[in-house]
């Protein structure tokens, strides 16, 4: 199927469909676990004249089942570029550092991971790079924390473990009229649930472990590209200039696993957008629980702005218990659901974000970013809501 009709397709067809190999006419994607790639003298020069980008050379620089993930993720994110990468963090740190230099602003969100939070708060600021940190569900205060050397504005999509979700088009229009690159992690929402690039986010981040791997088998991340304001090459310089000089490419066995997940990606959020809807009506008026964060209850700060950009709300919620210690009683007592980092899997997982994600941050900023020790993240997965709410139930009996 050519290209262009490909694009026409909806979402879950994207993500199904793959042209069949050209060596083997295999209908799934091989898999090239090869570390060095042979050259012939044609290649050997255009190389070494600089013409020739995307090559297979050397696995650092890339390889043929990566490239593939990379053009899957083009797909479904409706990106012009992408950039695969080991994981969501180096998928962060190679946009960030790739646009970056010394004595430039970013305007960030409060409430984002932890590590990408960490990186700006502390270690770009030894390479004289300053971060605003600001709600960015308050435009007025993004605007009023830009500067002249702005050059980035990040925030995610629905932001952990608050279930924030920002406006967009005012932010992009504020950053696009003073040539400010707008940068969204879609990482809670998926590229099921939301698509950045389609409301003028220049870059998207995404940590594939989670929804988009969805098995909690592989690490890996991707940055898409669609933007006014970044050149067409922009992300093969960053490949080159950024990614490959971090070492830090998608291992071709995660992005074989990767390109699985892709393929029930749709079906999968589906269901788990499904069950976090039930999850999260349940907590709404469960006597143990102070409160609930999900944008698709009524009671979400921003119910209505998510309501207006999101086809669906997610599969990521918060609740909040009593306190830390009451928060541990009912993960330790869980048995269906585990109790374990990460999220965007087939089973369900908790965390609690004050002693987990979010450790290394000071309490006094972990209280800006609206984070409670009794808080509980969920990760709806493919279980029977049924069965899950028993056994929160359950475990919330014992507080
Ligand atoms: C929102 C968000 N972004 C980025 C990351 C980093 O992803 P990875 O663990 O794949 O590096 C995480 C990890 O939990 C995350 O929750």
């Amino acid at each position: 199927m050519k290209s262009d009709k490909r694009t026409k397709l909806r979402f879950d067809s994207r993500a199904v469909y793959y042209p069949p190999d050209e060596g083997t006419n295999s209908i799934g994607a091989p898999l090239i676990m090869s570390s060095s790639f042979q050259y012939d003298a044609d290649i050997y020069q255009q190389v070494v004249d600089g013409e020739r980008k995307s090559v297979n050379i050397y696995g650092r620089c890339g390889n043929p089942t990566e490239y593939q993930f990379e053009e899957q993720m083009m797909m479904i994110e409706g990106a012009d570029a992408c950039l695969a990468t080991a994981s969501g963090m180096a998928a962060i740190s190679v946009a960030l550092l790739g646009i970056l230099k010394s004595g430039d602003h970013v305007v960030c969100d409060w409430t984002t991971y932890s590590s990408t939070h960490e990186m700006l708060d502390h270690r770009y600021t030894d390479y004289n790079i300053e971060t605003t940190f600001v709600d960015t569900a308050d435009p007025e205060a993004v605007r009023a924390a830009i500067r002249p050397n702005t050059r980035i504005i990040y925030f995610e999509t629905i932001a952990n473990p608050t279930m924030k979700v920002a406006e967009i088009p005012p932010l992009v229009e504020m950053a696009h009229e003073r040539d400010i690159i707008v940068i969204c992690d879609n990482t809670f929402a998926s590229p099921y649930v939301f698509r950045p690039l389609e409301w003028g986010v220049d870059l998207v981040v995404e940590s594939a472990t989670k929804f988009i791997g969805g098995h909690s088998d592989a690490i890996g991340g991707a940055i898409c590209m669609k933007s006014k304001l970044l050149p067409a090459d922009f992300m093969e310089k960053i490949r080159w200039s950024t990614m490959v000089k971090l070492g830090s490419p998608l291992a071709p066995f995660n992005a074989w696993l990767l390109l699985r997940g892709i393929q029930t990606l749709g079906v999968r959020l589906a269901r788990q957008c499904q069950t976090a809807a039930t999850l999260a009506a349940h907590f709404e008026g469960h006597p143990k629980v102070k409160r609930v964060w999900y944008p698709g209850l009524e009671s979400h700060p921003q119910h209505k702005i998510a309501k207006k950009q999101m086809p669906d709300f997610g599969g990521m919620l918060t609740f909040e218990v009593e306190s830390a210690d009451a928060a541990l009683t009912v993960l330790d007592n869980l048995e269906l659901c585990c109790f374990a980092a990460s999220l965007g899997g087939v089973r369900t997982t908790t965390q609690i974000p004050a002693s987990m994600a979010f450790l290394d941050v000071p309490e006094e900023q972990r209280r800006q970013m609206n984070i409670a020790d009794g808080m509980i993240r969920v990760s709806a997965g493919l279980e029977d809501a049924r069965d899950l709410i028993a056994d929160f139930d359950e475990a919330l009996s014992l507080i």
